[in-house]
Protein backbone atom coordinates (compact mmCIF):
# COMPACT_ATOMS: atom_id res chain seq x y z
CA UNK A 1 0.00 0.00 0.00
CA UNK A 2 2.00 2.96 -1.11
CA UNK A 3 2.19 6.58 1.04
CA UNK A 4 2.45 9.56 -1.11
CA UNK A 5 2.70 13.40 -0.09
CA UNK A 6 -0.17 15.12 -1.61
CA UNK A 7 0.42 18.53 -3.46
CA UNK A 8 -2.39 21.40 -2.21
CA UNK A 9 -5.41 21.49 -5.18
CA UNK A 10 -3.94 18.23 -7.14
CA UNK A 11 -6.20 15.47 -8.28
CA UNK A 12 -5.25 13.63 -5.17
CA UNK A 13 -5.99 17.01 -2.95
CA UNK A 14 -9.54 16.56 -3.64
CA UNK A 15 -9.68 12.76 -3.31
CA UNK A 16 -8.42 13.92 0.23
CA UNK A 17 -11.23 16.74 0.55
CA UNK A 18 -13.90 14.42 -0.59
CA UNK A 19 -12.86 11.44 1.66
CA UNK A 20 -12.57 14.02 4.78
CA UNK A 21 -16.33 15.11 3.76
CA UNK A 22 -17.80 11.22 3.67
CA UNK A 23 -15.84 10.24 7.03
CA UNK A 24 -15.30 12.95 8.98
CA UNK A 25 -17.80 15.98 8.41
CA UNK A 26 -20.50 14.97 6.80
CA UNK A 27 -21.93 12.56 8.98
CA UNK A 28 -22.02 15.34 12.44
CA UNK A 29 -23.80 17.74 9.72
CA UNK A 30 -20.84 19.89 8.86
CA UNK A 31 -18.84 20.66 5.81
CA UNK A 32 -15.00 22.82 5.24
CA UNK A 33 -14.91 26.11 4.85
CA UNK A 34 -12.75 27.64 1.79
CA UNK A 35 -10.52 29.62 4.29
CA UNK A 36 -9.75 25.98 6.44
CA UNK A 37 -8.98 24.39 3.13
CA UNK A 38 -6.48 27.31 1.88
CA UNK A 39 -4.73 27.13 5.09
CA UNK A 40 -3.61 23.47 4.28
CA UNK A 41 -1.15 24.77 1.74
CA UNK A 42 1.45 25.03 4.89
CA UNK A 43 0.31 21.36 5.93
CA UNK A 44 2.15 18.40 4.79
CA UNK A 45 -0.45 16.34 3.24
CA UNK A 46 -0.69 12.44 3.72
CA UNK A 47 -2.46 9.84 1.33
CA UNK A 48 -2.44 5.66 1.48
CA UNK A 49 -3.15 4.35 -1.94
CA UNK A 50 -4.39 1.64 -4.13
CA UNK A 51 -3.73 2.42 -7.49
CA UNK A 52 -5.58 5.14 -8.00
CA UNK A 53 -7.63 5.02 -4.92
CA UNK A 54 -7.38 6.29 -1.33
CA UNK A 55 -7.76 4.50 1.25
CA UNK A 56 -6.75 6.67 4.02
CA UNK A 57 -5.32 10.37 4.79
CA UNK A 58 -3.88 12.63 7.96
CA UNK A 59 -1.89 15.74 7.88
CA UNK A 60 0.27 17.50 9.78
CA UNK A 61 0.33 21.15 10.49
CA UNK A 62 3.23 22.74 12.42
CA UNK A 63 2.94 24.10 16.02
CA UNK A 64 6.57 25.26 16.46
CA UNK A 65 9.76 24.36 15.76
CA UNK A 66 9.57 21.26 18.14
CA UNK A 67 5.51 20.32 17.51
CA UNK A 68 3.32 19.33 15.15
CA UNK A 69 -0.76 18.53 15.25
CA UNK A 70 -1.84 15.25 13.75
CA UNK A 71 -4.90 16.49 11.84
CA UNK A 72 -7.92 15.13 9.86
CA UNK A 73 -6.78 11.20 10.01
CA UNK A 74 -9.92 9.08 8.46
CA UNK A 75 -9.50 5.64 6.54
CA UNK A 76 -12.50 4.63 4.18
CA UNK A 77 -15.48 2.61 5.33
CA UNK A 78 -15.02 -0.40 4.81
CA UNK A 79 -11.41 -0.81 5.01
CA UNK A 80 -11.21 0.29 8.64
CA UNK A 81 -9.73 -2.41 11.68
CA UNK A 82 -7.36 -3.75 9.34
CA UNK A 83 -4.29 -1.62 9.94
CA UNK A 84 -4.25 1.04 7.61
CA UNK A 85 -4.53 3.68 10.30
CA UNK A 86 -1.66 2.40 12.06
CA UNK A 87 0.38 2.54 8.91
CA UNK A 88 -0.30 5.96 8.42
CA UNK A 89 0.64 6.61 11.97
CA UNK A 90 3.85 5.43 10.88
CA UNK A 91 4.86 7.26 8.07
CA UNK A 92 3.46 10.37 9.81
CA UNK A 93 5.51 9.99 12.63
CA UNK A 94 8.37 9.17 10.54
CA UNK A 95 7.90 12.56 8.51
CA UNK A 96 7.67 14.48 11.21
CA UNK A 97 10.80 12.90 12.93
CA UNK A 98 12.87 13.49 9.75
CA UNK A 99 11.46 17.11 9.56
CA UNK A 100 13.07 17.80 13.06
CA UNK A 101 9.97 17.36 15.43
CA UNK A 102 10.42 15.57 18.76
CA UNK A 103 6.50 15.86 20.07
CA UNK A 104 3.12 15.23 17.96
CA UNK A 105 -0.05 16.20 19.32
CA UNK A 106 -3.84 15.78 18.25
CA UNK A 107 -7.41 16.66 19.05
CA UNK A 108 -8.41 12.96 19.32
CA UNK A 109 -12.26 11.80 18.86
CA UNK A 110 -13.42 10.52 22.51
CA UNK A 111 -14.45 7.11 20.29
CA UNK A 112 -11.16 6.48 19.17
CA UNK A 113 -8.59 7.36 21.85
CA UNK A 114 -7.82 3.81 22.25
CA UNK A 115 -6.45 3.83 18.89
CA UNK A 116 -3.65 6.31 19.53
CA UNK A 117 -3.15 4.91 23.19
CA UNK A 118 -2.55 1.87 21.26
CA UNK A 119 0.23 3.59 19.28
CA UNK A 120 1.88 5.38 22.15
CA UNK A 121 -0.07 8.01 22.61
CA UNK A 122 -1.30 10.17 26.15
CA UNK A 123 -4.19 11.62 27.15
CA UNK A 124 -2.93 15.31 28.85
CA UNK A 125 -5.94 17.04 29.62
CA UNK A 126 -9.57 17.18 30.08
CA UNK A 127 -12.12 16.37 27.41
CA UNK A 128 -13.78 19.15 25.29
CA UNK A 129 -16.22 19.36 22.62
CA UNK A 130 -14.93 20.16 18.67
CA UNK A 131 -16.90 20.04 15.34
CA UNK A 132 -20.09 19.00 17.80
CA UNK A 133 -18.34 16.10 19.73
CA UNK A 134 -15.86 15.12 22.71
CA UNK A 135 -12.22 14.89 21.91
CA UNK A 136 -9.00 14.69 23.99
CA UNK A 137 -5.69 16.22 23.28
CA UNK A 138 -3.31 13.40 23.21
CA UNK A 139 0.48 13.35 22.60
CA UNK A 140 3.52 11.57 22.18
CA UNK A 141 7.19 12.19 22.34
CA UNK A 142 8.39 11.00 19.00
C1 LIG B 1 -9.67 5.86 13.78
C2 LIG B 1 -9.14 5.30 12.47
C3 LIG B 1 -8.31 6.35 11.75
C4 LIG B 1 -8.23 4.09 12.80
O1 LIG B 1 -7.72 3.53 11.61
P1 LIG B 1 -7.89 1.95 11.33
O2 LIG B 1 -7.23 1.64 10.05
O3 LIG B 1 -9.34 1.62 11.47
O4 LIG B 1 -7.08 1.34 12.58
P2 LIG B 1 -6.07 0.11 12.57
O5 LIG B 1 -6.73 -1.05 11.92
O6 LIG B 1 -4.75 0.52 12.04
O7 LIG B 1 -5.97 -0.16 14.15
C5 LIG B 1 -4.75 -0.20 14.87
C6 LIG B 1 -5.09 -0.70 16.27
O8 LIG B 1 -5.99 0.21 16.92
C7 LIG B 1 -7.20 -0.45 17.29
N1 LIG B 1 -8.32 0.46 17.06
C8 LIG B 1 -8.80 0.91 15.88
N2 LIG B 1 -9.84 1.74 16.07
C9 LIG B 1 -10.05 1.77 17.41
C10 LIG B 1 -10.98 2.45 18.24
N3 LIG B 1 -11.93 3.24 17.73
N4 LIG B 1 -10.90 2.28 19.58
C11 LIG B 1 -9.95 1.47 20.12
N5 LIG B 1 -9.01 0.81 19.38
C12 LIG B 1 -9.08 0.96 18.04
C13 LIG B 1 -7.28 -1.67 16.38
O9 LIG B 1 -8.05 -2.69 16.96
C14 LIG B 1 -5.82 -2.06 16.24
O10 LIG B 1 -5.41 -2.76 17.39
P3 LIG B 1 -4.48 -4.10 17.26
O11 LIG B 1 -3.20 -3.63 16.61
O12 LIG B 1 -4.32 -4.53 18.67
O13 LIG B 1 -5.23 -5.02 16.40
C15 LIG B 1 -10.29 4.81 11.55
O14 LIG B 1 -11.02 3.80 12.18
C16 LIG B 1 -11.25 5.92 11.12
O15 LIG B 1 -11.04 6.55 10.09
N6 LIG B 1 -12.32 6.14 11.90
C17 LIG B 1 -13.35 7.13 11.54
C18 LIG B 1 -12.84 8.56 11.49
C19 LIG B 1 -12.17 8.99 12.78
O16 LIG B 1 -12.73 8.86 13.87
N7 LIG B 1 -10.95 9.53 12.64
C20 LIG B 1 -10.14 9.98 13.76
C21 LIG B 1 -10.42 11.38 14.10
S1 LIG B 1 -9.46 11.89 15.53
Amino acid sequence: MPLKLIDHGSKEYKQMVEMRMQILRKPLGLSFTNEELVKEKDDVLIGAFEEEDMLGCCMLTKIDAETVRLRQMAVKTGLQGKGIGRVLMQFAENLARDRGYNRLIMHARKSVAGFYEKLGYKITGDEFVEVTIEHYTMEKIL
